[in-house]
């Protein structure tokens, strides 16, 4: 085996679960580590999509809201029972609903229904993921947060950035109390993102991605829906990169964006 070969297949024998693993960032990953070797547990409240990810990357479906305690247990479960292993949960899934706006016009209703899905689901799966790692001696818990956590957005989704906040904290917290059993905790914090969503964005935007050019990086959220998003990194005429992640977050060390 050559040195690019050991290399590119570091995740043999391993298993990963991801959730949100249908569409956007989920499906990148799930592609990426069923490259490097892994057993990659597609989880995704939208059936079709979330098996064709799974029949891609040879991997098993497992339909669940991440919002269910119970559907959340049972997916880690069948990633033990069908692998043998829980060695990655990338836990994915979120969402950023038009009724999630400025604080000024943003009702409760919506406010628990963004936390519920973008902030108490990586609460759970966190929670069915450790036992399985903790067995183990090993493993990395990956949490989906936001640059919005750390830089906030002028485009306001209060309760999206709330909740990317959370993860950011609770990551953290994580990655500190389960340092010492094996288990690495990492908060991902991505900017803007060209996503099946974004591209719906865009579509719907009438001055399309070119009015991106006059909103400042500080500006953007990551998926505004009264402006399109520009890239972090320049003022962009284009729409974001698909590169799934700018930036990430390791839990006990200072952010970076
Ligand atoms: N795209 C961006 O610009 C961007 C930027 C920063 C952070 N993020 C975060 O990245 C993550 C992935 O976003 P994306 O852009 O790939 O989105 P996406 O909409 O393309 O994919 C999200 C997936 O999550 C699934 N999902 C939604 N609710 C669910 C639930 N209750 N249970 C299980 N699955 C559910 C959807 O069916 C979908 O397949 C999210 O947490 C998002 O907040 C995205």
């Amino acid at each position: 085996m050559t040195t690019e070969e050991i290399i590119c297949r570091r995740l043999v024998g391993r298993t990963a679960v991801i959730t949100g693993a249908g569409s956007g960032i989920g499906l990148a990953t799930a592609r990426r580590l069923a490259s490097e070797g892994a057993n990659v547990v597609c989880a995704d409240i939208d059936e079709r999509v979330g098996k064709a990810a799974a029949e891609e990357v040879g991997g098993t479906f497992v339909q669940v809201d991440v919002t269910d305690p119970e559907q959340v247990e049972a997916l880690f479960k069948t990633a033990f029972d069908t692998y043998g292993s829980v060695d990655i949960a990338f836990n994915n899934a979120g969402i950023s609903p038009p009724d999630d706006d400025s604080i000024l016009e943003t009702g409760l209703e919506a406010w628990k229904r963004v936390q519920d899905v973008n902030l108490t689901s990586v609460y759970l799966c966190c929670k069915a993921a450790l036992p399985y790692m903790r067995r183990q001696g090993k493993g990395s818990i990956i949490n989906t947060a936001s640059f919005v956590a750390i830089m906030g957005a002028a485009t306001s989704q209060i309760s999206y950035t709330a909740s990317k906040g959370g993860v950011l904290a609770m990551s953290r917290e994580l990655g500190v109390q389960f340092a010492r059993e094996g288990i690495r905790v990492n908060a991902l914090c991505p900017g803007p993102v060209n996503t099946p969503l974004l591209q719906e964005l865009f579509a719907r935007t009438p001055s399309g991605p070119r009015a991106a050019s006059s909103t400042s990086p500080s500006a953007a959220s990551p998926r505004p829906r009264r402006s399109p998003p520009p890239s972090p990194s320049s003022r962009a005429t284009t729409p974001p990169s698909s590169t799934p992640a700018t930036s990430s977050s390791t839990a006990g060390s200072p952010a970076r964006t």
